[in-house]
C-alpha cells in the first residue's frame, strides 16, 4: 500500500481502482451469494495482479437466529403476520412494487440485504474467501471465530475486527485479530453511540498496540490528519465510494447523495435490525412513526424488507431510493474516479499536517 486508506465497497469496480491508487480495497459480502462472490473475486485477482485487496464478512452475535434456522424460507416464517401487513401497507402507500408472496423473494442483485445476516452465509464466505489470494479478513458486527482467525494467519491472512465501543476491543484481541477498525457513529452502515473524535483514541488505549484504524465521517484530507493525531495508523472509508464513477450505485441515487446534506442521515434498525446510519428517506421515516411495529431482531428485518427493497430498486423511485451513508455525505459534493478522491485526499492531509506543524512551531 502507498497510503494508509482502507477502503469498504459492495461493488468490485472500486474495491479494484483502490487498491490500484494505492490503497487498500475491501470487498463486503452481504450482497452476494457464496457463488456470485466467487466471480467477484476471481475478476479482482485477474484486474490487481498481486496488488493487495481485503475482504469483510459479518459475523452475527447469534440473536433471532440462535436456534440454528438459518434459511431464508425458515427465518420468513418465524415473522409475524403483522408485520408483513405493515410491508405491504407501506408498499400500497409509497406505490413500491412488490411480490405476492413476500416471504419467497430471490435475492435481487445490489440489494444491500439480499442475504439474511446469518452465521452460515458468514462461514460460506470464508471458506469462498480462502480460494483467493486475500490480504486481509474483516470481521463486522461480531468478533472473527478464533479457529477462523487461526486458520487465515496460517495462510498469512491478516485478519481486523471493527468495534464501536472500547469495551468490545477485548473480545476482538481475544480472537487473535491483528489490527482493530475503530467505527465512530459518523459512520454509514452499521454503527454505534460514540463519536470517532472519543472513539479513536479509547479504541487505540484498549488496543494495547495492536494497530487502529479510524472509521466514520473520513472523506477529506483533514480527517485523515486528524485520524492519526488520534493516534490512528490509517483509516477505513465507506460512504465516499459511494458517489465515485466506479460505483454502481443507481446514478439517481448518486445525485441525490451528491447533494445530500450532513444531516440527511439517520440511525434506524429498519434496515438490517440493528443500528445502521443511512439517508433519510420517506421509508425510514416510516418504522420511527407511531403505531410502526418496533424492527425485528437481525436477521429477521433483513429478510422481512428485502422484497420491498428490490421493488424500490427496481422502480428507481428517486424519492424512495436509499442506501447506508454516513454524516461525511454533506462533503460528498461531486462524482470523481476513486483515484481523485484518494490522491486529492492525500495532497490535503498532508497540507493539513504541514498547517498543525505551523501551529505547533512557536512552542517546540
Ligand atoms: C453502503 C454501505 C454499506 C456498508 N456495508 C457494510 C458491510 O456489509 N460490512 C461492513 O463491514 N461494513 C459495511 N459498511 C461500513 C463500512 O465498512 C465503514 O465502517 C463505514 O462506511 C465507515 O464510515 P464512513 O461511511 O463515514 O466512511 C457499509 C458502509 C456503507 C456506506
Amino acid at each position: 500500500m502507498d497510503f494508509p486508506v482502507c477502503g469498504f465497497s459492495h461493488c468490485r469496480d472500486v474495491v479494484i481502482a483502490l487498491s490500484k491508487a494505492g490503497g487498500l480495497g475491501v470487498l463486503g459480502t452481504a450482497r452476494y451469494s457464496p457463488e456470485q462472490f466467487d466471480i467477484e473475486l476471481t475478476k479482482i485477482d485477474e484486474a490487481l495482479d498481486g496488488r493487495p485487496y481485503g475482504v469483510t464478512i459479518i459475523f452475527p452475535t447469534p440473536k433471532a437466529d440462535d436456534d440454528g434456522a438459518n434459511d431464508p424460507d425458515s427465518l420468513a416464517e418465524k415473522i409475524p403476520d403483522r408485520y408483513w401487513h405493515y410491508v405491504r401497507g407501506l408498499a400500497d402507500r409509497f406505490d413500491i412494487p412488490i411480490e405476492d408472496d413476500l416471504k419467497h423473494v430471490e435475492p435481487t442483485q445490489g440489494v444491500v440485504n439480499a442475504f439474511p445476516l446469518t452465521r452460515e452465509h458468514a462461514l460460506a464466505m470464508l471458506e469462498v474467501t480462502m480460494r483467493h489470494p486475500v490480504s486481509l479478513v474483516s470481521s463486522a458486527i461480531g468478533a472473527p471465530p478464533r479457529d477462523a482467525v487461526d486458520e487465515l494467519h496460517r495462510r498469512g491472512v491478516k485478519v481486523c475486527g471493527q468495534v464501536g465501543d472500547p469495551k468490545h476491543v477485548q473480545r476482538h484481541l481475544d480472537a487473535g485479530v491483528d489490527i482493530i477498525v475503530a467505527t465512530g457513529t459518523e459512520a454509514g452502515g452499521h454503527t454505534g453511540e460514540i463519536a470517532s473524535l472519543v472513539l479513536t483514541p479509547a479504541v487505540v488505549n484498549a488496543a494495547k498496540g495492536v494497530p487502529v484504524l479510524a472509521a466514520g465521517g473520513i472523506g477529506t484530507g483533514k480527517q485523515v490528519t486528524a485520524a492519526l493525531a488520534l493516534g490512528a495508523a490509517g483509516v477505513w472509508m465507506g460512504s465516499a465510494w459511494l458517489v465515485t464513477v466506479e460505483s454502481d450505485l443507481p446514478e439517481e441515487l448518486k445525485k441525490k447523495l451528491v447533494a445530500a446534506r450532513t444531516s440527511d442521515t439517520i440511525r434506524s434498525r429498519s434496515l438490517s435490525g440493528r443500528m445502521a446510519r443511512q439517508l433519510r428517506t420517506p421509508w425510514v421515516d416510516a418504522w420511527e412513526e407511531e403505531g410502526a411495529p418496533s424492527p425485528l431482531l437481525p436477521p429477521l428485518q433483513g429478510v422481512l424488507v428485502k422484497g420491498a427493497q428490490a421493488g424500490m430498486l427496481k422502480r428507481g423511485q428517486e424519492n424512495m431510493m436509499g442506501t447506508p451513508v454516513g454524516q461525511i455525505v454533506g462533503d460528498l459534493t461531486a462524482i470523481r474516479s476513486v483515484k481523485d478522491v484518494v490522491l486529492d485526499m492525500m495532497s490535503d492531509s498532508i497540507a493539513a499536517a504541514d498547517r498543525v506543524e505551523a501551529a505547533f512551531a512557536d512552542l517546540r
